[in-house]
């Protein structure tokens, strides 16, 4: 496969930074405009890579900001409602004010990714002293996940909002054993900033409904919520994105002089996890809902993301070079031979830039490079060749989901792009 011409790239570039700039609404980026209005957690540290690649400061500052929502037990929302907009639901309404977090805000978390980005920011400068002053926040954020979301050293959710992949098949299981009776009529506004086959269905809707109002009713009380919970899924996205972020945070806690013990026991716990998340039967790292002990027997893109977690595995290795031969545009949220599989319908097939980007990161620590590589150029000529989508369809490379979109943009500038491979 070629390079892109180089002004395309310059040109894409351009595009990739007016995109960032667009979606700013002063010192935090909304996702998109319309479809996602506020700042969503691991939306928002892919953005502020993304700013990295030109403008520092506004880095620090997209990480500051989501960290000013952080709740007094060390939970960081995975939605901070900065300003009211009635374009979105479930809005700050639906989730209740109860006071247990500076700002309003949803009651559950998102992917921690933010380590990771912090440590790339801080290695860019790292005369900056804004890692040391977000150095305890992150520890706390992630001593929180190692209390109240980890049975058996694997991370589990909640609330498939929690996992960032809304409607993976990872939570089938524990979706279909909620009845969500009780909630209360509403209006959907998704639908109607993109079409319906490419969101999560009613039938899931009703439940996400269910869980956030279950959860307001007990005001966001982690011991309480515990108790019973319908929905305790270990996931492997989870799993090793917090493996990586410990790592990382170890890393960097060195080399600020801090005791980083307690985090080196973290990591030892969740490897020990993540090897409960094999499943032997499809050759792969799955979900598995802790309730029955059954794994959901999903190949997914959060399944090759043990690099990223610091797990060597030579068994994901073949599995990730054979879905490169099969899927023209890699890497599908779920494998296509699986009978779920809908190329255009979310988290059940589409690509996602953000998910190959920290697929491609891990590779690369693990010294993949040549893997890694492939994946970097193939992501590049799909966002040059479709867009700044929100995700895109594996078979055709089709955009779809939100258009000028942060993450992907960001991933474009920091990642993905020739320019950004030569920095
Ligand atoms: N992704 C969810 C939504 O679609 C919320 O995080 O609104």
């Amino acid at each position: 496969m070629t390079e892109c011409d180089l002004n395309d790239v310059q040109a894409l570039d351009a595009r990739a930074r007016e995109i960032l700039l667009l979606n700013d609404r002063g010192g935090y980026t909304v996702p998109t405009d319309g479809l996602y209005p506020y700042q969503w957690n691991w939306d928002s540290m892919f953005a502020a890579w993304g700013f990295a690649a030109f403008d520092l400061d506004r880095a620090w500052q997209e990480v500051e900001r989501l960290f000013s929502g952080q709740w007094p037990n060390g939970m960081v929302p995975h939605i901070l409602f900065h300003r009211p907009d009635p374009g979105y639901f479930p809005g700050p309404d639906v989730w209740g004010r109860v006071g247990r977090g500076p700002l309003p805000s949803s009651g559950i978390t998102q992917p921690p990714v933010a380590a990771s980005f912090v440590r790339l920011l801080w290695e860019k400068d790292r005369a900056r002293g804004e890692a040391e002053a977000l150095f305890e926040p992150l520890l706390a954020w992630h001593r929180w996940f190692m209390e109240w979301r980890c049975e058996g050293g694997a991370i589990f959710v909640t609330h498939p909002w929690e996992a960032g992949r809304d409607n993976a098949p990872d939570w089938d299981g524990a979706m279909a054993a909620i009845e969500p009776t009780g909630v209360q009529p509403y209006t959907r506004r998704d639908t109607a900033h993109v079409d319906a086959s490419m969101r999560p269905t009613k039938a899931d809707y009703d439940r996400y409904i269910w869980l956030v109002e279950r959860g307001r009713r007990l005001g966001w009380d982690e011991a309480a919520m515990a108790e019973s919970a319908p929905l305790r899924v270990a996931d492997p996205g989870m799993t090793f994105i917090l493996m990586g972020a410990c790592r990382d945070l170890a890393a960097l806690g060195r080399e600020l002089g801090r005791d980083v013990a307690e985090i080196e026991g973290w990591v030892a716990t969740l490897e020990t996890g993540a090897e409960s998340l094999w499943n032997p039967s499809i050759g792969a790292y799955d979900g598995r809902d802790l309730t029955t002990g059954a794994f959901a027997g999903a190949l997914t893109n959060a399944s090759y993301l043990c690099w990223l977690g610091g797990v060597d595995d030579e068994r994901m290795l073949a599995t990730f070079e054979g879905m490169l031969d099969r899927v023209p545009y890699p890497v599908p949220s779920l494998d296509p031979a699986d009978p779920r599989f809908d190329a255009r319908r979310y988290w059940r097939g589409p690509t996602w830039a953000i998910m190959n980007a920290l697929i491609g990161l891990g590779l690369a620590a693990r010294g993949h490079e040549a893997q890694a590589r492939t994946l970097r150029r193939r992501t590049a000529h799909l966002i040059a060749e479709h867009g700044f989508a929100e995700y895109f369809d594996p078979l055709t490379g089709a955009p779809a989901g939100g258009g000028t979109f942060t993450w992907t943009a960001a991933v474009w500038l920091a990642w993905a792009s020739p320019r950004a491979r030569e920095a």
